[in-house]
């Protein structure tokens, strides 16, 4: 495996200290929640090991969100990185071929790049809403070709998959009969209307990871998990989550859980909070016409671009430094996903609504004084 630090990791608002940021609009999550927002009560919980796909009760509430599922189909991993890990690192060895799209959460990248793959990028276009065509997939496919690697709703720039995409692209892999869908389902539950069903219910050869970091705003738990129907497969993850862990955090899975519990009146009222923070965020895209975006359709991420007649010429470095510097305020510039810098994630779901106005009134600004000096 060939480590390397990420530029999303190593310059995340955690790392370079929540104190120095005044709007912070670099988070793809909600505001984090604390334990007492869930009324926990740990005091009586036996500190053992676990069972090693993770705590059944939750594995079952797992599985009750897709028709067909069963909780031993479920393997519960410390947040959907370590899921993604499990099934990079399972799935792929050096010189495997792998089609991951572009952008992407920066793991779904690096990960299989760190084993050595032979990664070809489904490179995503603005141009093109982002979507995602089955056809050039079907074009990448080689025999050898072992993964697909997709996002829906995708990070960093909110666009989703439709149902008809998501299931050309599974007859591909069921076609294929070498390969697997992963689908990053992170951000399933906040799609803007109708989710799609969880993808794993969908098919055999399809791996579903999602967590609770995202729509939740629990991090700090760190509780995510795999679904595949493929029971051989699930085997082979759980070999790999033993390895590395032995079994979950009996506390965080027990979090996580509680959470769960909560989802019928939790998940409504982190709902209407996204719509209201969305609809702040589309409409000053709207009304500054030096910035543009392709709306997102889920999610609390969106990956506006300085318009390209203005983005020309002008100095992106000065213009972050400014936002920084002068205003407080940070946004996850386009390096992070390999993108140019005149684009950046911006995420709305994260800060107060004061902060949001805030960070947005500053990069209105910030792009003033640098194209003024
Ligand atoms: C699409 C996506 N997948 C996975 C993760 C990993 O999150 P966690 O490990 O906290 O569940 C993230 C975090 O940013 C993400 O955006």
């Amino acid at each position: 495996m060939r480590y390397r630090r990420m530029p999303i990791e190593e310059e995340s608002p955690e790392q370079l200290g929540y104190g120095r940021i005044r709007h912070n609009l670099a988070e793809s999550s909600v505001a984090d929640a604390s334990l007492s927002d869930l009324g926990a009560d740990l005091g009586g919980l036996v500190l053992q090991y676990g069972d090693h796909l993770g705590l059944p009760a939750l594995r079952e509430l797992v599985a009750a969100d897709g028709v067909g599922l069963a909780p031993d189909d479920v393997l519960v991993t410390p947040g959907a990185v370590a899921a993604l890990f499990i099934v990079h690192t399972t799935l792929l060895e050096a010189g495997s071929h792998a089609i991951v799209a572009r952008p992407n959460y920066a793991t779904n990248v690096e990960t299989p790049r760190a084993v050595g793959a032979d990664v070809e990028y489904l490179d995503l276009a603005f141009e093109d809403g982002w979507a995602v065509d089955p056809e050039r997939i079907a074009a990448m496919l080689r025999p050898e070709t072992r993964l697909v690697s997709l996002t829906t709703p995708h990070n960093p720039t909110g666009a989703t998959l439709s149902r008809e995409t998501l299931d050309a692209v599974i007859a591909l892999v069921e076609r294929h009969g070498g390969a697997r869908l992963l689908l990053d389902e992170t951000y399933r539950e906040m799609t803007f209307g109708d989710p799609l069903p969880v993808a794993a219910s969908l098919g055999d050869r399809v791996i579903s990871v999602t967590s609770l970091s995202k729509t939740y705003g629990l991090p700090g738990i760190r509780v995510g998990w795999l679904v595949t129907r493929d029971r051989e497969l699930l085997g082979r993850f759980l070999a790999a989550k033993e390895q590395i862990l032995i079994s979950g955090s009996l506390v965080d899975e027990t979090i996580a859980l509680r959470a769960l519990e909560l989802r019928p009146t939790w998940l409504p009222e982190i709902r209407g909070r996204i719509a209201e923070a969305f609809s702040i965020t589309s409409s000053w895209i709207d009304g500054n016409p030096r910035f543009e975006w392709v709306p997102p359709r889920g999610g609390v991420v969106g990956f506006p671009r300085i318009r390209p007649g203005i983005a020309a010429g002008l100095n992106v470095d000065a213009f972050y430094d400014a936002l920084f510097e002068r205003h407080g305020t940070i946004v996850g510039p386009g390096h992070w996903f390999e993108q140019p810098r005149t684009s950046f994630r911006l995420g709305y779901g994260w800060p107060t609504l004061d902060e949001l106005r805030g960070g947005l009134a500053a990069l209105a600004a910030a792009l003033d004084e640098v194209r003024g000096s």
